[in-house]
């Protein structure tokens, strides 16, 4: 199995990324109106904050699932879930798109966050589809493509100044990540089978510092959108590029997490 690359960010993307979810997952634990019983999968666990959200809503009979394509980002939600006493959980190594699941398994299946990275977003849907019960429930959440519009806009500006620089200005997409709009999501996921219960975006601005940004940015991405220009002097002034255009919204620069929920369900009659 090829080690994506959220595993060299793992523990950074816990401290400064994760954190700033939490609105997420709450949103969405929410909306899974939760009966306590329920086996649940989590795909793309990451550090496991929202498969934590979850397991402190099952009851004795309920248990949690969580797969992770990087070890590190699974051995950080097995010791966030052994610190939290939590015994009803099991975070192993996995692939989203080749699910070493039976079909038919869960009740539910949620997934925050990986789907705009994985490379085959029909198979992903596809497998979630297989490894659901009938009438099962799929949550899931994702970028939307509205998602740190900053930063695109200051990789805009820099591929002014630099002509050529960034393909199409797009700074995850040139990371193999897609980021998509409310309703070509729901599209996606309702031509792949699934009946849509609700679909809506969520939004917040906060303001922040430009090297926070960064920071903060990077621990999703560790500067792969750089890894094209090689390890020389030319990537540290794009860098300090990328800082300067983010800096200079005189000092109010604001980040905006943004993303779309779908909450469908698997048709009863399998
Ligand atoms: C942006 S992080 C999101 C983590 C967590 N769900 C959250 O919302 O904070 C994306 C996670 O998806 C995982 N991932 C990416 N592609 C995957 C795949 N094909 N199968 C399983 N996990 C995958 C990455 O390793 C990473 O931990």
């Amino acid at each position: 199995m090829k080690v994506n690359s959220f595993n060299p960010v793992a523990k950074a993307y816990s401290q400064t990324v994760a954190p700033y979810r939490f609105s997420q997952f709450l949103t969405l634990v929410h909306e899974l109106r939760l009966k306590g019983s329920e086996k649940v999968l989590d795909i793309g666990n990451g550090p496991g904050e929202l498969s934590m959200q979850i397991v402190q809503r099952l009851n004795a009979g309920g248990f949690l699932y969580g797969i992770d394509l990087s070890p590190k980002m699974i051995q950080l939600a097995r010791e966030t879930a052994s610190k939290s006493g939590y015994s009803n959980t099991h975070f192993r190594l996995g692939d989203a798109l080749n699910m070493e699941f039976e079909d038919n398994t869960f009740d539910i299946v949620v997934s925050s966050n990986a789907f705009p990275w994985v490379p085959n977003r029909n198979r992903f849907l596809q497998e979630v589809l297989r490894v659901l019960k009938p009438g099962g429930r799929f949550g899931l959440v994702a970028l939307s493509n509205k998602c740190y519009k900053e930063f695109a806009e200051a990789f805009k500006k820099i591929t002014k100044e630099n002509p050529g620089l960034f393909p199409n200005g797009k700074p995850f997409e040139l990371m193999g990540a897609k980021l998509h709009s409310l309703l070509e999501l729901k599209k996606l996921v309702s031509k792949n089978g699934f009946m849509i219960d609700k679909y809506f975006q969520l939004s917040t601005e906060e303001p922040i510092k430009a090297d926070e940004y960064l920071r903060r940015v990077n621990a999703i991405v560790n500067e792969n959108y750089l890894d094209y220009l090689g390890n020389n002097g030319h990537r540290q002034k794009i860098r300090n590029q990328v800082l300067q255009a983010l800096q200079n919204k005189n000092g109010n620069l604001k980040i905006t997490e943004s993303s779309v929920f779908i909450l469908a369900q698997k048709s009863k009659v399998n």
